[in-house]
């Protein structure tokens, strides 16, 4: 069931929105929920402490709030809050995976083969790279797309058997495209090691673990605090992999010559965690929850209809991927003159926030043939009237230019 006006509305009134800004940036980073930023202050105004380490009461109590968090965090990705890892972002979950999976796969094979696609973030693509600078055979190979600019299910095919690893974003940040379980699903069946990035799928969309090994994605993208990204990982996947940062926290012993690290998810999570933003992020998927990932993905998908509606009647844009279906709410686009950071500006100047430039995505905008582009991208407290303001001002820099 879709979102009704009033349910919308009664969203608006909790999340902040910064200076009543018409807010189409969300996938870089979503303003965040009043109740996750007042249960964080509350946190470190009434139960302050160290987590994992204090015999006192507050350290107890913080370690407790901590620790419901990953159960919360959990439970609204359907897995073990001990497949839960902590971490910054969903750029340090793969940096996490990337490193560790790779020592592991050389240390039993004596090399590595890297699956991803040409829609992959930055945060997919550079950190593979990193693993190949440091460690000798590791091997990277793209998928390519479509022309409908989905990822190319017959060279996905040819290449997977090959691969060891196969790391794919789960949403494009680009076009919005969602991927689909069947791929993930393949590469299982072959016994390959599975990876979604899932920054762009968990704050939109339900979906399943079952074919995946490993799920990345960060807080501030789903109305949560920045500094806290999850990494969730399968169980016995996590016993064997290598660690990767290491220091206090994540050892049971140390001495001069080595040391034994803690059983998963601690033996990933070194040195003091961001456990006050774990929280706040909690209390975000709490929310998600109440309002339903269901109902969240029929409102956007009623929003990007309209929007491609409305945009799609300006001839002088061009917009990517202008299709409906398997799509988050995100459109797209270049104008016929203007460069793409003009565009953004001259709506910035109407308080509309969109993104300009290449959304760290260099070849996946390579493959679209275009040097940048101009992105809205909706969530679940965006309305039609803001859609309708983003294309008058589009109509009006068409008449001007
Ligand atoms: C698909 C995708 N992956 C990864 C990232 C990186 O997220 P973060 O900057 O939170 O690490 C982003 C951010 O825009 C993204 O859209």
């Amino acid at each position: 069931m879709s979102l009704t006006k009033d349910q919308v509305n009664k969203i608006r009134k909790e999340i902040l929105i910064p200076d009543n800004y018409i807010f189409l940036d969300n996938g870089a980073s979503t303003p965040k929920l009043a109740s996750a930023v007042k249960a964080m202050e509350e946190f470190y105004s009434k139960s302050y402490a160290n987590i994992h380490r204090g015999v006192y009461r507050l350290s107890e109590e913080a370690t407790e709030l901590y620790e419901n968090s990953r159960k919360n965090i959990g439970e609204f990705i359907g897995c073990q809050p001990e497949e839960v890892i902590f971490t910054k972002n969903t750029t340090e979950s793969l940096n996490l995976l990337a490193d560790s999976l790779v020592r592991m796969v050389i240390a039993k094979k004596g090399k590595v083969y890297v699956l991803l696609s040409l829609s992959e973030h930055h945060s997919n693509i550079v950190p593979w790279m990193i693993a190949k600078e440091r460690y000798k055979n590791v091997e990277i190979d793209f998928v390519g797309l479509d022309n409908d600019l989905r990822l190319d299910a017959s060279d996905f095919r040819k290449k997977v058997s090959d691969a060891d690893i196969v790391s794919l974003t789960g949403a494009s940040n680009v076009t919005g495209f969602i991927i689909g379980h069947s791929f993930f699903e393949y590469a299982k069946s072959l016994g390959k090691i599975t990876i979604c990035d899932g920054a762009q799928l968990v704050p939109h969309h339900s979906f399943s673990l079952k074919h995946i090994d490993f799920l990345a994605f960060s807080g501030h993208k789903m109305l949560g605090p920045t500094g806290i990204g999850v990494l969730y990982g399968r169980k016995q996947m996590l016993e064997k992999m290598p660690c990767f940062l290491g220091g206090g926290e994540m050892v049971s012993e140390v001495s001069e010559r080595e040391y034994k690290a803690l059983e998963p998810p601690h033996k990933f999570e070194a040195g003091t965690m961001p456990f006050v933003e774990a929280y706040g992020l909690s209390k975000a998927v709490e929310f998600l929850s109440s309002v339903g990932l269901s109902n969240i993905e029929e409102y956007e998908h009623n929003l990007l209809e309209y929007a491609l509606k409305r945009l799609g009647d300006i001839k002088s844009l061009t917009l990517f991927a202008s299709c409906l279906d398997g799509k988050n709410a995100i459109v797209s686009f270049v104008h016929k003159k203007l460069h793409p950071h003009d565009i953004s500006a001259l709506l910035d100047r109407r308080k509309i926030a969109t993104r300009a430039g290449t959304h760290c995505a260099i070849p996946m905008h390579k493959a679209l043939g275009a040097p940048g582009t101009v992105r809205a991208s909706f969530y679940l407290y965006n309305t039609f009237e803001e859609v309708d303001a983003l294309a008058d001002a589009l109509r009006k820099i068409e008449r001007k230019y």
